[in-house]
């Protein structure tokens, strides 16, 4: 697939099954990861990765943080089972360096870019993914369980797997709409 089609024929896919892209076809995904642009190299990323049994961890983690946050009774019951939509999750997580010119938010877009990245890395090898947050993406007790410092921040969970079925193209309309030229 070259590039352009990539980018204009990228589709999301919420519906996914085994298998996970694995070994060789994992490591392009984390290596685009880390190809994404990243202001004075500060790596401010983090990749948690769950499948098999991470998945049923992952889950339990975002149950306690579902109680302890006082979500509602149904959030709660569908905690457990989030992650267990796709054969593998990877939360990725900013870890804004100390720097006097990169701004924290510059370094949590470079992280936001790795999900992207990753998602078209794997579109491209013929997986599927979609980027989810939610409440769990701002939770500070599941941060607190998956060991991040209280500066991190979730920026995204990426489901990753085979697409049950083909994703179909998008209609984007006219770029036009959004642009103004000065
Ligand atoms: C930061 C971010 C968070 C998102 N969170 C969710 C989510 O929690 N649940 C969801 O169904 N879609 C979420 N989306 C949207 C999907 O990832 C996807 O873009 C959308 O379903 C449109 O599909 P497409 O990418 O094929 O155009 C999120 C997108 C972004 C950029």
């Amino acid at each position: 697939m070259d590039a352009i089609t990539l980018l204009l024929t990228r589709r999301s896919c919420a519906a996914l099954q085994a298998p996970a892209p694995e070994g060789e076809a994992l490591e392009v995904i984390l290596k685009a990861a880390l190809r994404v642009p990243d202001f004075q190299e500060l790596r401010p990323y983090q990749f948690i990765i769950a499948k098999g049994e991470g998945l049923e961890r992952l889950g339990a983690m975002m149950e306690r943080a579902a109680i302890a946050s006082g979500q509602s009774e149904d959030i709660v019951k569908r905690a457990p089972k989030m992650p267990l939509r796709a054969p593998l999750v990877i939360v990725v997580v900013a870890k804004a360096r100390d720097s006097v010119v990169v701004h924290p938010l510059e370094q949590q877009m470079t992280a936001g870019c790795a999900v992207m990245a990753m998602q078209m890395a794997a579109f491209a090898q013929g997986f599927g993914g979609i980027w989810r947050s939610g409440w769990a993406m701002f939770d500070r007790t599941l941060h607190a369980e998956l060991n991040l410092a209280e500066r991190d921040q979730i920026v995204g969970f990426l489901y990753l797997g085979t697409p049950v079925t083909s994703p179909t193209l998008a209609d984007d309309g006219d770029p036009s709409v959004y642009v103004n030229y000065l």
